[in-house]
C-alpha cells in the first residue's frame, strides 16, 4: 500500500504518465471534448488528452504546484498547444477552476494522484529523504504547514494516528514519540528519528518511508482534497460525462469507489486497472497504481428509482428498498 519513495528511471527521464493509453481509451476522450485534467504536474497525460480532443476541444490542466507551470512540465504542453490552459488551484476548487479557464460544464475529469516526480527528485521540496532538505512537503509553498511546523504542532498521539493511517505504519507509537523527541527541521533528520525508533533498514525499502508518505498526506490534506474533488463532479460533468482517478494508496481508492458506486455514477470496469509488465519495467511507480473509470448519468439512476418506486408501491410497502447505492450495473464488487 505505500508508493516507494524512489528516485526512478522516469524521474531521471522526466515524469512518465502512468497508463496514459488507457486512460484516453477508457475515459472515451474524443476530439471536441472538454477534458479536465486536475493534476496537470509533469504535463504527459495532459498532453495525451490535448492530442486527443485536438484544435476543437479544449483540456483544462489544474495544479496547485508552481512547479508544473514550467516549459518542462505542464507548461510546455501548454505553449506547444493553444487549446489547453492552466489554472494554478487546489482541486478542491474544480468549479472555480473550470469557470477561471472559461468552461461551465466538462465531459471528462481525470486526476493522477500523489507526488510527482519533479517533486521528489527535486531535493530541496522534503518529499525525499534521498536528498537532504529543509523538512517542507508541501505540493504549494505559499501557503499552510510543512512538515516540521506539522510534528511540532500535533501532540504524540494525533502524529502516531496520522502515521498509522496514512502510512499503514505498525511503529507509529515508537516513531511519533521519536519525532516529539527529536523534533526534526530537515529530511535527514526525520530519517535519523524513525530509525532510531524502528532500528535500521532490515529489507529493500527505507523504514522512514512509510512515515514520510504519511507526513505528505497529512501535510497536503490529501485525503480532503480527493473528498472535495469527488464531491464536486456532479456539478461539473455533463450527462454521460466520465470520470478517472488513479490512486496509489488504499484510502484514496477507497474513497474513488464509494462515490463510483453512489448515485449517477456506473463504473466501466468491474475491477480497478493495473499497469501491464512493461510498463511496471519502465516506470515503478506504475506498481501501486490503480485506475478506475465512472460514467457519470443521473438520469438513468432517476430511472432506477422510479422503478424501485413503482416496485414498492406495488408490494404496498413503503418505498424504502433498502438500496445501499449498489446497483448491478455498478460492477465494483471488491
Ligand atoms: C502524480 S503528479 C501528476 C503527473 C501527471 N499526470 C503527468 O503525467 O505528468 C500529481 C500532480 O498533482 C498535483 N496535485 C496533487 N494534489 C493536488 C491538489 N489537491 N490540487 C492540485 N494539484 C494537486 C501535484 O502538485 C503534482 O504535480
Amino acid at each position: 500500500m505505500s508508493e516507494p519513495i524512489i528516485t526512478s528511471a522516469a524521474g531521471r527521464r522526466g515524469h512518465l504518465p502512468i497508463m496514459p493509453d488507457t486512460c484516453v481509451r477508457e475515459l472515451q476522450v474524443v476530439a471536441g471534448n472538454v477534458v479536465v485534467d486536475c493534476t496537470a504536474g509533469g504535463g504527459g497525460h495532459l498532453e495525451r488528452f490535448a492530442e486527443a480532443v485536438g484544435d476543437g476541444g479544449t483540456v483544462i490542466g489544474i495544479d496547485r504546484d508552481e512547479r508544473a507551470f514550467q516549459d518542462d512540465a505542464a507548461g510546455g504542453v501548454a505553449k506547444r498547444h493553444g487549446h489547453v490552459k492552466l489554472v494554478r488551484r487546489p482541486f478542491s476548487e474544480l468549479e472555480a477552476a473550470i469557470h477561471e479557464a472559461g468552461a461551465a460544464t466538462v465531459d471528462v475529469v481525470f486526476a493522477d494522484l500523489g507526488v510527482s516526480s519533479f517533486q521528489l527528485d527535486e531535493g530541496e521540496r522534503g518529499f525525499s529523504f534521498r536528498h537532504n532538505a529543509p523538512l517542507d512537503m508541501r505540493m504549494d509553498r505559499r501557503s499552510g504547514e510543512t512538515a516540521a511546523e506539522l510534528i511540532a504542532r500535533l501532540d504524540e498521539e494525533a502524529l502516531a494516528n496520522i502515521i498509522y493511517l496514512y502510512g499503514d505504519e505498525r511503529q507509529s507509537r515508537r516513531i511519533a514519540k521519536s519525532l516529539k523527541w527529536h523534533a526534526p527541521q530537515t529530511t535527514e533528520a526525520l530519517k535519523s528519528a524513525v530509525v532510531s525508533a524502528t532500528g535500521p533498514a532490515r529489507g529493500k525499502i527505507h523504514p522512514a518511508t512509510k512515515t514520510f508518505q504519511a507526513l505528505r498526506i497529512a501535510v497536503n490534506g490529501e485525503l480532503d482534497e480527493l473528498q472535495a474533488l469527488l464531491t464536486a463532479l456532479p456539478r461539473v460533468l455533463v450527462r454521460g460525462g466520465r470520470a478517472g482517478f488513479l490512486t496509489f494508496h488504499s484510502l484514496e481508492d477507497r474513497l474513488v469507489k464509494r462515490v463510483f458506486k453512489g448515485a449517477g455514477f456506473f463504473q466501466t470496469t468491474k475491477k480497478p486497472l493495473i499497469a501491464d509488465d512493461g510498463e511496471l519495467d519502465d516506470n515503478p511507480r506504475a506498481r501501486s497504481a490503480k485506475l478506475r473509470v465512472a460514467v457519470f448519468d443521473p438520469e438513468r439512476v432517476d430511472q432506477r428509482k422510479k422503478r424501485y418506486q413503482r416496485d414498492a408501491s406495488l408490494d404496498g410497502d413503503d418505498g424504502d428498498d433498502g438500496d445501499d447505492g449498489d446497483d448491478g450495473d455498478a460492477q465494483e464488487e471488491e
